[in-house]
């Protein structure tokens, strides 16, 4: 009895119908967020469909459903919290898993900055904090705004609960006026069993792990609940400054030590290579008795000079990376191996396992990758796993290191059924019955089917209204399958004429199930106001293959609109050409990708489908320029001879940084070419052609702005 005359009288049945009605509900509400001006609920009638989902499921535990709103695990949804914009970005980290790894991230680090083996680097090492990274902001030494990483580029602002962190200072002295420090919210362990402990006491559900307690209790509308959650913080690097905080990164964590922050224990300074793997060593073997969780050891070049030179990929800092802690093990059974179709036509194999807890968490699926995996072959046709192929009733060591999927690592032989047979891929795709071909050089077997795949469509369509593409309100995952399965859209073009063809007479969308009225309405604003679409998220709304979030702002960039785009699709030829050497000259597109995008645009139907789409949407063009105020922004730069101050990889990342486009040879479209010692055809060519010749120093001092 739940004590709600109501809820009390309802049967079975009604139960089962509320709970699916209310996981419909609760999902919508929670993809309203995306540039929802008027959210579809208030926040308090949000917490009352929660609530009432969660009395059901009290009552009825066994109607509890598998995509239960309930186990989204603590953290309300992200568009319940105002969003803040990151003046600096906040990044992630590339990761090296063995000592190779590591000693090739330094020695690109020394190729980059043009530095001998010779040269001694001293690099930070700490620990690798596992929890949610936080930005402080600090003017004139007050907290005035808290954020979590969010996408990197917007955060969600939870000022409010990170001043019930104890260790986050309210008021600093002596900090510069302005000051971000950034750094790790965790969960200690004992603080976590405790937590979890009451929880359960109260009926309420236990956090995963230690990670998912701080995210979710980070996370609370009610800032109430975070104070009554014990968070530390440790405090490991900077976003945007007034002024610099040190020299060095050992320095500036001192300094935010002093200011009142709790900086790593573990932080040590290594001159070498030798002290960089000994760092390590020390940190795995305290892991177990730190009383929280780590999943690495993170080095940072120690000179800040040499970081600002170094500068960033798309994500990551070429001055950082996360030698990451082996992954954790345990045995399972494999019950059956499934293939899943994905967007690109890729038949991914996954393993379905017998739940077993992998490092806390419970894991009953794993990725098996390809087909040569299965068969203990690598993409070289050498032997892996000793030659343990993998089969339908094996018994599998299955691992998890961080987020990453689980995968398998081992097979028990001597557990294995007498009656089990290799597994066979299978030749045609499961979900179209086209044939599914694997090109040489290609680990993956794809269906041919296109978009006449009903996997591969609905996956495309998917991507395209998912978050980071067009991000419709109101169009999940579970609408686009059910709008595809009755054939109301086909393709991402049909999505922009439903309200045409749905909005009145005999088959209208507001009658379906799960629609109504209001929500059919603003079905069809939502899409209207998405009509008009950003170059950048309209390529990666594409879903073409390699083409991922940030290589999409890259082509955006280069290209400017969409008619430049198609227009060098078109006259692009795969390996060869001026269209194909200026799609390579983009720093962060590599073959690969170009083969991929120019075969989409080639391809007829696929061709013909992008363009029903254009036709349909308002493309908004890309800004070409760099910071608008480098007077290098949008220029044609070509740099020749020998450089002193820096190498080429450097001068060309610096120079397509703030904007300016980097050329190999001179022309009449070049408009500056930078000349160093040794410069010889270039250089005379550009002053034949009246094109200005400026050499390093010069550059330095536009490059500085000056
Ligand atoms: S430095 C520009 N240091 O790891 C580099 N990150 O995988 C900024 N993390 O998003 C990160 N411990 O949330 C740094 N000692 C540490 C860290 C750390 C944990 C997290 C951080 C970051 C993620 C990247």
């Amino acid at each position: 009895m739940t004590g709600n005359s109501e809820l009390d009288a309802l049967t079975e049945a009604e139960a089962r119908a509320e709970l699916a009605r209310l996981a419909e509900e609760i999902t919508r509400a929670d993809l309203a967020y995306h540039g929802a001006d008027n959210p579809r609920i208030t926040d308090a009638d949000y917490d009352a469909l929660k609530r009432r989902n969660a009395a059901i499921e009290a009552r009825f535990p066994h109607l509890k459903r598998d995509d239960s709103p309930s186990d989204q695990v603590g953290a309300p949804p992200a568009e319940r919290f105002e969003k803040v914009r990151h003046e600096v970005h906040m990044l992630s980290l590339g990761n090296a898993f063995s000592d190779d790894e590591l000693d090739a991230f330094v020695a690109g680090i020394r190729r980059y900055l043009g530095l001998d083996a010779q040269t001694a680097l001293t690099f930070t090492a700490e620990p690798k904090i596992d929890g949610v990274s936080l930005a402080l902001r600090y003017e004139a030494g007050r907290l005035v705004r808290a954020a979590t990483r969010g996408d990197g580029e917007t955060g969600e602002n939870v000022t409010a609960n990170a001043r019930t962190i104890a260790d986050v200072p309210d008021q600093l002295d002596g900090a510069p006026d302005l000051l971000e420090v950034r750094g790790e919210v965790y969960m200690a362990h004992d603080d976590f069993a405790a937590l979890n402990a009451r929880q359960s006491a109260r009926g309420g559900k236990a956090f995963a792990n230690p990670r998912n307690a701080a995210a979710g209790s980070l996370r609370q509308l009610d800032a109430q609940i975070t104070r009554a959650r014990p968070l530390r913080f440790f405090a490991y690097a900077w976003g945007v400054l007034s002024e610099p905080l040190a020299q060095t990164q050992m320095g500036a964590l001192e300094r935010l030590g002093a200011l009142g922050f709790v900086i790593n224990p573990l932080t040590r300074r290594c001159a070498d290579m030798a002290t960089m793997r000994a760092a390590y060593q020390e940190i795995e073997q305290r892991r177990a008795t730190l009383g929280y969780d780590i999943d690495g050891v993170v080095y940072k070049l120690d000179d800040l000079a040499l970081q600002d030179r170094l500068g960033f990929r798309s994500t990551t800092p070429r001055w950082a990376i996360a030698r990451k802690f082996p992954a954790e093990l345990a045995w399972t059974r494999l019950e059956a191996i499934d293939i899943q179709v994905g967007r690109t036509g890729t038949l991914s194999p996954v393993a379905r396992l017998a739940p077993v807890t992998v490092g806390g968490v419970v894991v009953s699926n794993a990725t098996l990758h390809n087909e040569d995996y299965i068969a203990a072959r690598d993409a070289a046709g050498a032997t892996i796993r000793d030659g343990k192929d993998i089969r339908e009733g094996d018994w599998v060591e299955v691992y998890r290191a961080g987020d990453v999927i689980p995968k398998i690592r081992d097979v028990d032989l001597s557990r294995r059924p007498a009656d089990a047979r290799p597994f066979a891929f299978p030749r045609q795709c499961p979900r179209c019955g086209a044939a599914a071909v694997r090109e040489e050089g290609d680990a993956a077997r794809r269906c041919t089917g296109g978009m006449a795949c009903p996997a591969q469509a609905v996956e495309k369509l998917k991507h395209f209204v998912a978050r980071g593409a067009l991000d419709i309100d109101g169009l999940g995952g579970r609408q686009v399958e059910a709008l595809y399965r009755d054939g109301w859209i086909a393709e991402p073009a049909d999505i922009f004429t439903i309200e045409e063809r749905f909005g009145s007479g005999p088959r209208q969308l507001k009658n379906r199930e799960g629609w109504g009225e209001k929500s059919a309405r603003n079905l069809f604003s939502a899409i209207e106001s998405s009509r008009r679409v950003p170059l950048a998220r309209l390529i990666f709304a594409l879903g073409i293959r390699h083409v991922g979030e940030s290589a999409a702002a890259l082509l955006a960039r280069h290209y400017g609109s969409w008619a430049a785009l198609a227009q060098a699709m078109d006259r692009a030829e795969i390996g060869q050409g001026p269209e194909w050497d200026s799609l390579l000259s983009i720093d962060g597109v590599g073959a690969v990708m170009a083969q991929a995008l120019v075969t989409a645009f080639h391809q007829p139907a696929e061709r013909a489908s992008i363009d029903r789409l254009a036709a349909q949407l308002e493309i908004v063009d890309a800004e070409t320029a760099g910071p608008a105020d480098s007077p290098v922004a949008g220029k044609t730069v070509v740099f020749t001879g020998t450089l002193e101050h820096m190498t080429r990889a450097e001068a060309k990342a610096r120079a397509e940084a703030l904007g300016a486009k980097v050329a190999g040879s001179v022309s009449s479209k070049t408009d500056l070419v930078v000349a160093g010692p040794g410069a010889g055809s270039k250089a005379k060519k550009a002053t034949e052609l009246g094109v200005e010749v400026i050499d390093e120093e010069a550059w330095l001092a536009l490059a500085r702005g000056g």
